[in-house]
């Protein structure tokens, strides 16, 4: 069965898109099947892996009112109309087993259309809230239709919020990592996801319950709505000292005793087994401009040794010798948390 984890955090530019890209990546080199689900009317997930041109292509227009977005599938799902569709991207220098479900801008109408009052706690429209896990099933069936490698892990990217499409990943999600960047709001922030998730959970719970009384027949929702904190990732550290600087020794320390402290007690049964006691499952250093070479090239940073540095980011043609030593570290940093991710997120 294909896990789902939503990358998530209600704190705005923390690196969940360009995590979400790199793990994706780094997960499928580990031998996996992963989609990406651009689920951010920003779209920042598939211009970084498709490129702007590239994704252009994939929206709607006159003559292809639904594109071949994310929208294909979630407008005739949420209009009930038959001919479901699914659309998966593949970005020409990312592993060919990392496939995207690009974003659109029509998510902002889709969010819109969901009410917790009259959908999900009236249990008339819960299924609204988990279209994603209707989608995975229908981009399984076609993959078993096909013959191919059912998914292995969906990844969601989520745009910073406590909105409706935050709630619509999580309800269908099994597992939730945080991203958390060096600085002083990060630890505040941990702790407001641990004041809004219980009653989130509580919403799904009370809506399903009503749900399920008007639907007794139908189990394949029965064990969905609180998915499980799967950890958090420490992103954009300094590393002048082979340890932390002061600085950020101190912010990640205050990120850790908040999740331990703010977010975990919340959470109760929803935490996924086997963490570390920390719940940390990995860290990003400061990429600097590695991460705009990236997304200008749409190559994931393990793989930018490849390429030649853009010359409009910086002023040389190849990268230093402690440019290549900083890109194969950053691989191996990914390819820790894609390794925790695989063993606990089972
Ligand atoms: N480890 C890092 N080192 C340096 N820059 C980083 C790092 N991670 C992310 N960035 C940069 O920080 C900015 C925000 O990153 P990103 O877009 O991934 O965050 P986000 O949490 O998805 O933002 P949003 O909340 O808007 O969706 C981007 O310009 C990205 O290139
Ligand atoms: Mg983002």
């Amino acid at each position: 069965m294909t896990k789902i984890i939503s990358l998530f955090n209600n704190k705005g530019g923390v690196g969940k898109t360009t995590l979400l890209w790199n793990l994706a990546d780094s997960i499928a080199r580990n031998n996996k099947r992963v989609l990406m689900i651009d689920f951010d009317p920003q779209c920042n997930l598939s211009l970084a892996v498709l490129g702007t041109n590239v994704f252009t292509e994939t929206l709607p227009t006159l003559n292809a009112s639904y594109g071949t977005t994310i929208r294909a599938y979630l407008q005739r799902f949420i209009q009930n109309t038959k001919g479901f569709e699914f659309f998966s991207h593949q970005g020409k220098n990312t592993h060919q087993d990392a496939e995207l479900v690009a974003g659109d801008f029509w998510l902002n109408v889709y969010a819109e259309s969901l009410s917790v009052g009259s959908d999900l706690l009236t249990g008339i429209g819960v299924v609204k809230y988990i279209v994603l896990r209707d989608m995975l099933s229908f981009a399984n069936q076609e993959a078993e239709r096909k013959g191919q490698k059912l998914y292995d892990y969906a990844l969601v990217d989520l745009p910073p919020s406590f909105g409706a499409l935050v709630r619509a990943a999580l309800y269908s999600s099994d597992y939730f990592i945080v991203p958390c960047t060096s600085d002083l709001y990060s630890a505040y922030c941990v702790g407001l996801i641990g004041e809004m998730l219980p009653g989130f959970f509580e919403d799904w719970k009370s809506g399903f319950t009503r749900f399920k009384r008007a639907n007794p027949q139908l189990s394949k929702y029965d064990n969905i709505g609180s998915p499980k904190f799967a950890g958090w990732v420490f992103n954009g550290f300094d590393t002048r000292n082979q340890d932390f600087v002061t600085v950020d020794k101190t912010h990640h320390d205050k990120i850790a005793n908040s999740v331990s402290q703010r977010l975990v007690p919340k959470l109760k049964d929803s935490i996924c087994m086997n963490l570390p006691t920390s719940y940390k499952i990995g860290q990003i250093e400061d990429m600097n401009v590695l991460v705009q070479n990236s997304i200008w090239h749409n190559v994931p940073v393990s793989q930018l040794g490849n390429f030649r540095p853009l010359k409009t980011l910086q002023d040389r043609g190849s990268w230093t010798i402690d440019q290549l030593e900083q890109i194969e570290r950053l691989g191996r940093q990914f390819d820790e948390i894609a390794k925790q991710i695989i063993s606990n997120c089972i």
